[in-house]
């Protein structure tokens, strides 16, 4: 039993407690929006107390790192995750955090009298968007979990809900595709992107890929054509001097078939030319900005290609969807044995200090803004020694 807080806790977050506390505990918070390598910081928090009758307590074992979670930090997202008072009986002032983390995998350690249908040991996902994932530990209500069917890996389970879901709904509900058809994609090695690949070959739908050039890109290329992609191709080729001969070989290999969906990650300048490579009453549907710029059509395409075009945001899929509804997803995602983006798992150990934690979680958010991380990463928060 200890009642220091752990050290290097930055004095701007004055958070005290009464009594003795053991702090068995660890989040990433932050107490307002802004750079993540600037404002997320480790906080260790007491034990949890026994569940109330419908909730559960539980433990994270691994929760991701995904674009939208530093977009949340930056305060550019539209869902906001709740601010909180306390953690556990740990109280903050100047107005309280909030716990990063939207999606991941949990274990149930205690289960309120009246739950049915989980117990002890189960694995769960957050059906409810910013549940605050990059903790060790945490108390939910039982209908915000879904259970992870025995046959899901941890790595997979843990990053079905987000991307694995968003790529098999935006094959689904838009265009009405026959085997033989074509997607385009952009972002294509993104984890969106190589849950496309798969569910797309699945399918016997063929995939033009798009990726940014780098020095590895015969490697990247034969890991996405492994995964299933039909084609995979640089926004190099997108180039004015170089987009005639792009044309001619996607009319080869589509057999001059029109593309009808065409699946953005990107927006930006090589969206806007990408356009130009899809058929008549094609779709486009957009779901991430990665570029940071805006989306972009010429009329004229809009006008003689008869485009429509979509958005899409899983987290407004969840929020439509009935309990039965989000099941049979997880099940399907399952059933379909997809292989999850390569992940390293970022490890913060029991005997870290808060400031020690702090800098390996900044650390990590700025590898990952510099770009072509190629990597999903997943944090595990070891519950502290107290
Ligand atoms: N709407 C939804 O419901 C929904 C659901 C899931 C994800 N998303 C969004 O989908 C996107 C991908 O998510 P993810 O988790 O799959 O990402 P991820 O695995 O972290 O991959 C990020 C992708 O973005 C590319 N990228 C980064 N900066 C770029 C730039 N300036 N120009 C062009 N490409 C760039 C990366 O390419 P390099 O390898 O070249 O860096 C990589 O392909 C994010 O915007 C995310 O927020 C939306």
């Amino acid at each position: 039993m200890i009642t220091k807080l752990h050290s290097s806790r930055p004095l701007s977050l004055r958070a005290f407690s009464t009594s003795p506390i053991s702090l068995a505990n660890r989040a990433i918070i932050f107490p307002k929006a802004g750079n993540p390598a600037d404002v997320l910081q480790a906080q260790t928090y007491p034990s949890l107390p026994p569940p109330t009758p419908h909730s559960i307590n539980v433990r994270y074992r691994f929760s991701p790192i995904n674009p939208a979670d530093i977009n949340v930090i930056e305060g550019k997202y539209p869902a906001k995750p709740t601010q909180v008072n306390d953690l556990a009986g740990f109280k903050f002032d100047n107005g309280g955090v909030f716990v990063g983390g939207n999606e991941g995998l949990a274990v149930v350690t205690e289960v309120g009298e009246s739950v049915e249908g989980l117990k002890k040991g189960d694995r769960v996902v957050m059906s409810k968007p910013q549940s605050g994932t990059w903790r060790s530990a945490s108390a939910l209500d039982v209908k915000d979990v879904m259970k992870v069917p025995d046959e899901a890996s941890d790595g997979f389970a843990a990053t079905m809900t987000v991307n694995l879901a968003t790529a098999y709904n935006m094959l689904n509900d838009f265009v009405d595709l026959k085997e033989g058809d074509w997607v385009i994609q952009n972002g294509a090695n993104s984890a969106v992107g190589q849950a496309v690949i798969q569910i797309a070959a699945h399918r016997g739908l063929k995939t033009l890929n798009f990726v940014r050039n780098r020095k590895n890109f015969d490697e990247l290329k034969s890991q996405l054509t492994n995964l299933g992609a039909t084609q995979v191709i640089t926004y190099d080729e997108l180039a004015p001097d170089s987009f005639k001969d792009l044309r001619s070989k996607v009319q080869q290999w589509t057999g001059g078939n029109p593309i009808r969906l065409f699946l953005n990650c990107v927006s930006g300048p090589t969206t806007t030319s990408l356009l130009r490579l899809l058929g008549k009453d094609a779709h486009l549907v957009s779901y991430g900005a990665m570029s940071k710029e805006p989306l972009s059509m010429p009329t004229s395409l809009f006008i003689f290609k008869n485009l429509t075009c979509h958005g899409f945001w899983q987290s407004r899929w969840y929020e439509d969807a009935t309990e039965e509804e989000k099941r049979e997803l997880v099940e399907k995602l399952v059933g379909l044995k997809l292989k999850e983006a390569e992940h390293e798992v970022l490890t913060i150990p029991a005997g870290d200090s808060d400031g020690v934690a702090t800098e390996k979680v900044r650390d990590v958010v700025r590898k990952l803004a510099k770009g072509q991380y190629g990597k999903k990463v997943l944090l595990n928060i070891e519950q502290p020694v107290d």
